[in-house]
């Protein structure tokens, strides 16, 4: 997920038990691969593999070449974005805008797997908008041209993020192809992970909104559907712990001063469901300096301790 699923998140989703954990979308475009935000984007720096890295864009060739990059870069899967649906990135026909275009989709499969050696996996919606759901078709293409994992969010480009994930179009997709299918979209507890499981027959699933604040979250669901019963949530000094240590991996990826700054809405989505959280989220959103905000969050938990 751009913007969250930075090095940080990536190393305590997979500790706490996430099978694939990967990369904020990366722009095809050669122009932009030496740039600030590419290079941070691209630090896999102590990541177990797989190390899975998502390439947006529109053209078979470029896209192809963006793969073989970031293979020589350290990627050892490719996942193509044809999920987004952000202006910034369908205005320039891709992400979940290329859903319209079934020849130009299958140019782009058939591009990048032939491009690198290591497996290329797909991401994407159920179709355009709801008059045209062709999530099948589209994974019948990704299946013919050798993609060996397809992650479906259930919902329609134009849909955005409005209503609710439709599972049964993931159901019928899943039915429809022999690789692995992971179902995405509103799944938030461990009975729902084990009821999207259930409902679409998928593989896998894929978890992205409720893991922001609680990557926890894939250690619950992991307990749950091993065992049908839910684990103890984490103490308020295990949230600490793990709080302290994502904000000082975002001193060290971006900087004390750009990792204060977007540490803050982590620390929001941490603490939003601890009592005193919402004040908390808000004093701690006027904190400039890494050292203070560090210590703000060190004297939250230790009121939190204390009260437990
Ligand atoms: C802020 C944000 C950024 C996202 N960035 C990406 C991205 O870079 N690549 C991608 O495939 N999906 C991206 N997504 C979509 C998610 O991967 C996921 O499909 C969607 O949020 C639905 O799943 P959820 O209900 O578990 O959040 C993003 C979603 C959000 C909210």
């Amino acid at each position: 997920m751009a913007g969250i699923t930075d090095r940080p998140f990536r190393l305590l989703a997979r500790r706490f038990g996430a099978g694939l954990a990967i990369s904020e979308m990366l722009s095809s475009r050669p122009e932009l691969r030496d740039s600030r935000k590419s290079r941070l984007r691209r630090d896999h720096a102590g990541e177990s593999g797989p190390i899975s890295v998502q390439i947006a864009g529109g053209e078979p060739q470029m896209l192809a070449d963006a793969a073989r990059y970031n293979v020589d870069q350290g990627a050892q899967i490719i996942d193509i974005n044809m999920g987004c649906p952000a202006k910034k990135v369908c205005n320039v026909n891709a992400g979940s805008a290329l859903l319209e275009d079934e020849a130009l989709v299958a140019r782009i499969l058939q591009a990048v797997t032939a491009a690198v050696a290591v497996p290329v996996t797909l991401k994407i919606r159920t179709g355009p908008h709801p008059a045209r759901r062709n999530a099948v078709a589209i994974a019948r293409l990704a299946e013919a041209a050798g993609v060996q994992m397809l992650a479906i969010h259930g919902r329609t480009r134009a849909c955005a993020f409005g209503g609710s994930a439709e599972y049964d179009t993931i159901a019928e997709v899943k039915a429809s192809v022999r690789i692995p299918v992971v179902a995405n979209g509103d799944i938030g507890t461990p009975e729902e992970a084990r009821r999207v499981l259930e409902r679409t027959g998928a593989d896998g699933i894929m978890v992205g909104r409720a893991a922001q604040g609680r990557p926890w979250l894939f250690r619950e669901i992991a307990h749950f559907l091993a065992t049908g019963e839910r684990s103890a949530p984490p103490s308020p000094g295990e949230i600490a712990q793990v709080l302290r240590e994502q904000l000082h991996g975002l001193y060290d990826l971006y900087g004390p001063e750009q990792g204060a700054r977007i540490a803050r809405k982590h620390i929001g989505w941490t603490v939003r469901a601890l009592p005193g959280g919402e004040a908390f989220r808000r004093r701690a959103n006027e904190i400039v300096e890494a050292g203070a905000q560090l210590r703000a969050v060190g004297e939250f938990f230790e009121g939190e301790r204390l009260a437990a």
